[in-house]
């Protein structure tokens, strides 16, 4: 097989996702694997820059393996490891760390963000050093693109000021990688108030775990109330969403109903929670058998990691060679 580009991401494991998630990350990672060499990877070492409780840590970087692979990434198309099974990755990320000027992280966003956002004694170095080792993570396999959010860009941009920075004193290394982005960004908003993005609590978000009964029950509860302008933002994030998982002639039926006003929105919930619950079956089946077998998913993980060493180690050779590390 030919395989175009090399693509690396990381995979912040954070709770159960939703469709949003899903529709604005990992459904794209399951395409990429088909035309390019892809190393995903649980970032799980980023993980413990936030506090955490060792269960829940393991239970998280499990389940999000488990999801990946019930959307059908597959371990022969593409590697799927954890970060923290590639010893290279903090290994490169300390040698990072020592031509990173300070100011630069300080300057980041996020950092900024969560240091104020979190309680001063919880604000450690790794929460600064965050986007050293994320550049690692990137530059350790040379990749043409990275698939990231809007929120991750400037961490990217800091791995090509690393990657510059790296050729222009040891020697041409790193090819400067490129954001990959999603072709359509979706907006997609709060089931009970949807002015806001769909966020992770309560009714308000479907996951992509959501039972049929649960995702009934959720969009029953959607709100398609108008909004003091007219609007009705509710009522368009319903139609977003028929329009992922539904066909186009489902969409244009609610469109016309709602031009000679005999729009029904509980019709509406009701189509969309079947396509819904439809369009996750197989992901659902294939999840609870994965998670019947959780030794077998520690196997791909532990498989996909030994390849993945393949290439770090490599790259970490050359730089160590390169900065006179003997
Ligand atoms: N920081 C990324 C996020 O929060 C996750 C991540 C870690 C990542 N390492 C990466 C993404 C390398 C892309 C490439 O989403």
């Amino acid at each position: 097989m030919n395989k175009k580009e090399t693509i690396v991401a990381g995979i912040r494991a954070s709770g159960q996702p939703h469709i949003g998630n899903y529709l604005g990350a990992m459904k794209q990672f399951v395409e990429l694997q088909e035309s390019n060499r892809c190393f995903f990877f649980i970032a799980d070492l980023h993980s413990l820059t936030t506090p955490f409780d060792p269960k829940s840590q393991r239970a998280n970087a499990l389940d999000i393996a488990l999801d990946y692979l019930a959307l059908g990434l597959d371990p022969d198309k593409s590697i799927l490891f954890l970060q923290s099974q590639v010893a290279e990755h903090a290994e490169l990320a300390w040698i990072f760390n020592c031509i990173t000027p300070l100011g630069e992280l300080e300057r980041m966003t996020q950092f900024k963000d969560k240091s104020q956002n979190t309680k001063t004694e919880s604000i450690n170095a790794g929460l600064l050093n965050y986007p050293v080792l994320m550049a690692a993570d990137i530059l350790l396999y040379k990749p043409s693109g990275v698939p990231v959010g809007e929120d991750q860009l400037q961490h990217l941009e800091l791995a090509r000021v690393i990657a510059r920075k790296f050729n222009s004193h040891f020697g041409d290394t790193f090819p400067l990688p490129k954001a990959v982005s999603n072709k359509e960004t979706l907006r997609i908003k709060s089931l009970s108030d949807p002015e806001k993005k769909m966020s992770k609590t309560g009714d308000e978000a479907l996951l992509i775990v959501d039972s049929p009964e649960e995702i009934r029950r959720k969009l029953k509860k959607a709100v398609t109330a108008s909004a003091a302008d007219g609007s009705a933002p509710g009522v368009e994030n319903l139609l977003l969403l028929l329009g992922q998982f539904g066909s186009a002639e489902d969409v244009n039926k609610f469109h016309a109903a709602i031009k000679d006003g005999s729009i029904r929105y509980s019709e509406l919930k009701d189509l969309l929670a079947e396509r819904v619950i439809e369009y996750f079956k197989p992901f659902r089946e294939q999840r609870a058998k994965l998670a019947a077998n959780p030794a077998s998913v520690l196997e791909i993980l532990a498989e996909g990691a030994r390849k993945a060493k393949v290439v770090a180690s490599e790259t970490l050779r050359e730089v160590k060679e390169k900065v006179g590390l003997l």
